[in-house]
């Protein structure tokens, strides 16, 4: 083993209280495509262009059929090597009574799958809706979510959008009000939720090792998480195919495939 790594996991060895930050490229190798890259269309849309408060009020119908395909798309895909060696990790951790805190931006649940506990989601998750009125927040898994969005999100670049009625797409169940359910998500322009975010802050301030797995370093706030804990003189590893703006600045960089890199450095 390359003496880096060598020294990066007795780092983890000695560390009691641990945090692993995770992005979109975590889920990657389970067939979940980033953002950023090649996977980062849908139709002819860019993705994150129909992440947005904006493209949701234009078109509800689209944004909901763009969230139908990523829920049939996720619910269809695997925890990865990664995922695993992260929960199996923490259950270790855990055992010898240290804490291993888990903060990931995905929104697809594949860390819970992996069976990893107390999973700190900070965009939200695709198996939750909010009702755009009431704000009631309710965990929904069902595939399509409504009968008109049956057979419909395909990413097919010559569809065009299905224009489906506002009152036929999800709509709140609670008692006099009925009004349109969006994604329980925090789109692109919106606040983290400040509950969540103060958690997060907490983390970050009293951690004493850090791994940063998967994730640009672009999207604010969780792209100043790993430079913020690495000005503490705290260990952070950072894991990702390509450098990235935090990379300067953290102690560790493994290069590659975080399937291969996360399960080198959290195996026993
Ligand atoms: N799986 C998901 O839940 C999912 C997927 C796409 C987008 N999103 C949402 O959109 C936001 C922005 O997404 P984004 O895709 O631009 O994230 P991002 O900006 O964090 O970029 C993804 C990073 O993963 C790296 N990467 C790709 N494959 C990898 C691999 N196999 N191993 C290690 N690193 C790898 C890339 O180099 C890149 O730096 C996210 O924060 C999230 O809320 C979620
Ligand atoms: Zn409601």
């Amino acid at each position: 083993m390359h003496n880096v790594m060598k020294s990066f996991r007795e780092t983890l060895a000695s560390a009691s209280n641990i945090l692993i930050l995770t992005g979109s490229g975590i889920s990657a190798e389970s067939g979940v495509p980033t953002f950023r890259g090649a996977g980062g269309f849908w139709r002819k849309y860019q993705a994150p262009s129909l992440a947005t408060p904006e493209a949701f009020a234009a078109n509800p119908s689209l944004v909901w059929e763009f969230y139908e395909y990523r829920r049939q798309l996720v619910s269809k895909v695997a925890p990865n090597k990664a995922h695993k060696a992260v929960a199996d990790f923490q259950k270790r951790k855990l055992e010898e009574g240290k804490r291993v805190s888990i903060v990931t931006q995905n929104i697809d649940g594949l860390h819970q799958k992996a069976g990893a506990s107390n999973v700190l989601e900070l965009h939200g998750s695709l198996y939750r809706t909010r009702c755009t009125k009431c704000g009631d927040v309710v965990t929904n898994e069902k595939i399509p979510i409504c009968e008109a969005l049956e057979g419909k999100g395909s990413p097919d670049p010559s569809i065009m959008f299905s224009d489906i009625p506002i009152e036929e797409l999800p709509r709140c169940s609670i008692k006099d009000c009925g009004a349109l359910l969006r994604p329980d998500i925090i789109w692109f322009g919106e606040q983290l939720n400040s509950n969540v975010l103060k958690k997060a802050f907490e983390l970050v301030e009293t951690c004493d090792a850090c791994l940063v797995i998967g994730t640009s370093a672009i999207v604010y706030p969780a792209a100043m998480f790993a430079p913020q804990i690495a000005q503490r003189n705290v260990p952070v590893g950072e894991f990702n195919i390509e450098e990235t703006p935090a990379t300067r600045q953290v102690q560790y960089h493994f290069k590659g495939p975080s399937s291969v890199t996360v399960t080198q450095a959290l195996a026993p």
